[in-house]
């Protein structure tokens, strides 16, 4: 639920002060009833607004959530393998994209929008948008191979910029280790675990910027609040 008076500047009507002088002029009505009355509420996915008996729709309003993607599903709108795709998670309106992918076994944090801009700030390289991963790897992890990684390796005939890694975990036989990367090559994760002879056998994003997967569970979504929509918007 919104306010009539919001909901008319949304969709480009006037600024809401103004909007709300044309409610009190007996120019507006929801579901074809005459509004008067200032902070009247609707319902914007049922109701429809006229001004002057002129249909108005909200102005492509861009949307940003997460999702928190479980493995077994592809980050693509349709597949052709006839594989789930996130999009089968999200139960919004509004058409939203995948920001960037994640490989199909691979879980946690995407960021879904309709906003173009965003998503190729986002995924470009030169802005430099860090992404956090936790990566589970069979065997063991040397401090020298942590630094290789960290220098960068020569993944698909170029050399990957540096990035930060951290041993979090280890096991009898795995280690947890944390990589953080600027750029988005595909499978970069796992192509560079294997240029030091590491298989990577469970891979989670958990960070994209400022932006943190924190608590959400798998499986589920959410907007992202003001301050992330804040925070993205800054991004140069
Ligand atoms: N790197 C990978 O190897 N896979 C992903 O899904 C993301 C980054």
């Amino acid at each position: 639920m919104i306010r009539l008076n919001k909901y008319m500047a949304d969709c480009g009507v006037d600024s809401r002060r103004n909007c709300d002088k044309i409610i009190t002029e007996n120019r507006v009505r929801v579901n074809r009833k005459l509004i008067n009355e200032l902070g009247f509420m609707i319902n914007e996915d049922n109701d429809t607004v006229t001004v002057d008996g002129k249909k108005i729709t909200p102005k492509n309003k861009n949307v940003y959530l997460m999702l928190h993607k479980p493995k077994g599903y592809v980050t693509t709108v349709k597949d052709d393998k006839d594989r789930k795709t996130v999009m089968e998670l999200i139960d919004i309106k509004s058409r939203v994209y995948p920001v960037g992918r994640l490989d199909y076994d691979t879980e946690g944090l995407l960021l879904l929008t309709n906003d173009g801009d965003m998503t190729y700030k986002l995924t470009h390289p030169k802005y430099e948008v860090t992404k956090k991963y936790i990566a589970r790897i069979e065997g063991e992890i040397s401090e020298s191979e942590l630094t290789t990684l960290r220098n960068g390796v020569i993944i698909d005939g170029k050399k990957t910029a540096p990035a930060k890694a951290k041993l979090l975990e280890k096991t009898d036989k795995e280690c947890r280790v944390e990589l953080t990367i600027h750029e988005g090559k595909n499978h970069q994760v796992k192509k560079m675990f294997e240029t030091i002879g590491k298989t990577v056998v469970f891979l989670k994003r958990t960070e994209m910027g400022d932006i943190r997967l924190g608590g959400l569970a798998r499986g589920q979504w959410r907007y992202l609040n003001d301050k992330e929509i804040d925070y993205l918007k800054s991004i140069k």
